[in-house]
């Protein structure tokens, strides 16, 4: 085990959880592994310490955890200097036993910062990429040996006029201190840093909202591809893009346009992963739940086989079970009605659901 890997307790178990296969079906993990493919899931390493039966669904479901919240600016480096890595070397010591790898989320983002960044950014481009910088030597130096994939920059591709939270701001890209700070070309230069820092990562570029079939998603692919194809035209270092697909089951889906794009990205050389998948059930809820369940199951399916079809060979929930889901604890998406947004594979009481079978399913098509 090399020093540094040691430091933080980063070493990574060989072998997969013993998976006790649900209903006789196999395990999300051991299905994806089974054609080539790479299921995982967002964790959460608080979480995961105090609830015994997510930790072992999580061990025993996902080959990849994702923190959802460990890794970001803010429980990172709370204070300008001052570096917090325990709660993300908590997950890679429970990730230990079960062989779970982690992927990094997230560098470069214009949420969960800590109070001094957005002041600082504001100082100039100078100051604004000497704090890029030692961010990102800091935190690739520290985690180096164990996540080897990140999100550089997440959220970077303005909304379009119609969506949920249209920009402002004229142009492709969303208004951001990072933008304001350094202009159009922070995602270049966030890119550029990662490279410089560590040859062999995987550098990825993360955003939402371009899965439906709807004008507004429609526009953003188009943003998305613009930005993507100048970056690769100034030989910018980009191996992936992480689709998020936070689905919301009242926006239709169409297969062909989805797998257009999909397969557009995947003509540039790049990597196209489904970073963050879960759903929002529409604004009125069937009569009751398995009727609720087997709605959200096709809805997933199709996506998830359109996913699969376009060479997506990495699918990520952001989550496993409904109580866990930011779905749930988060205001501005939870539902009107109060109910709980059954949008994740597994239900509170961790027992699959038809989600879950559309994975495995639209898993062993590929
Ligand atoms: O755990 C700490 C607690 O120790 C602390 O006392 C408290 C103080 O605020 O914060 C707690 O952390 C919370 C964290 O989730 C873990 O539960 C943060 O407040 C809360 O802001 C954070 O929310 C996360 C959010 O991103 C913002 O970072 C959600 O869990 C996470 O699901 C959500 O994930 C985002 C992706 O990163 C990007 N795509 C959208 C997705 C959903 O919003």
């Amino acid at each position: 085990m090399t020093g540094r890997r040691a430091a933080l307790g980063l070493g990574l178990a060989a072998g997969a959880a013993s998976g006790a296969a649900a209903q006789g079906r196999p395990t999300l993990r051991e299905a994806a592994r089974g054609r080539g493919l790479v299921f995982g899931t967002a964790v959460q390493s608080q979480m995961l310490a105090t609830d015994a039966g997510l930790r072992a669904l999580a061990q025993r479901e996902a080959e990849l955890w994702v923190p959802a919240w460990e890794a970001k600016w803010g429980p990172v480096q709370p204070e300008e200097g001052r570096f917090e890595f325990a709660p993300l070397r908590a997950l890679l010591q429970l990730a230990q036993p079960s062989g779970q790898r982690l992927r990094g989320h997230c560098l470069v983002w214009h949420e969960a910062n800590p109070p001094w960044l957005a002041p600082a950014l504001a100082e100039g481009p100078a100051r604004a990429r000497r704090v890029l910088e030692e961010h990102f030597r800091v935190v690739l130096g520290t985690t180096a040996p164990a996540m080897r994939d990140w999100d550089v920059v997440n959220e970077f591709i303005a909304n379009p006029p119609g969506s949920d939270n249209p920009s402002a701001s004229p142009g492709d890209l969303r208004d951001t201190p990072w933008l304001r700070a350094l202009g159009p070309g922070y995602v270049e230069l966030a890119l550029r840093t990662a490279r410089q820092l560590d040859r062999t990562l995987r550098l990825t570029l993360n955003d939402y909202g371009v899965e439906a079939d709807t004008p507004p998603a429609a526009e953003k692919r188009a943003r998305l591809l613009r930005q993507v194809r100048g970056l690769l035209d100034r030989g910018a270092p980009l191996d992936a893009i992480g689709i998020q697909a936070h689905l919301q089951m009242r926006e239709p889906f169409r297969p062909e346009p989805f797998i257009t794009f999909c397969q557009e990205l995947r003509s540039m050389g790049l990597a196209v992963l489904v970073t963050e998948l879960d759903i929002r059930e529409p604004d009125v809820l069937a009569p009751n739940v398995p009727t609720r369940d087997q709605a959200v199951a096709d809805y997933i399916g199709r996506f998830v086989s359109a996913a699969l079809e376009g060479g997506v060979r990495t699918i990520l929930t952001w989550g496993l079970a409904d109580r866990e889901s930011w779905l749930v604890s988060t205001p501005s998406v939870a539902r009107a009605d109060g109910a709980t947004t059954r949008g994740l594979p597994f239900d509170d009481a961790l027992r699959p659901k038809p989600f879950r079978d559309a994975l495995l399913d639209a898993f062993a098509r590929v």
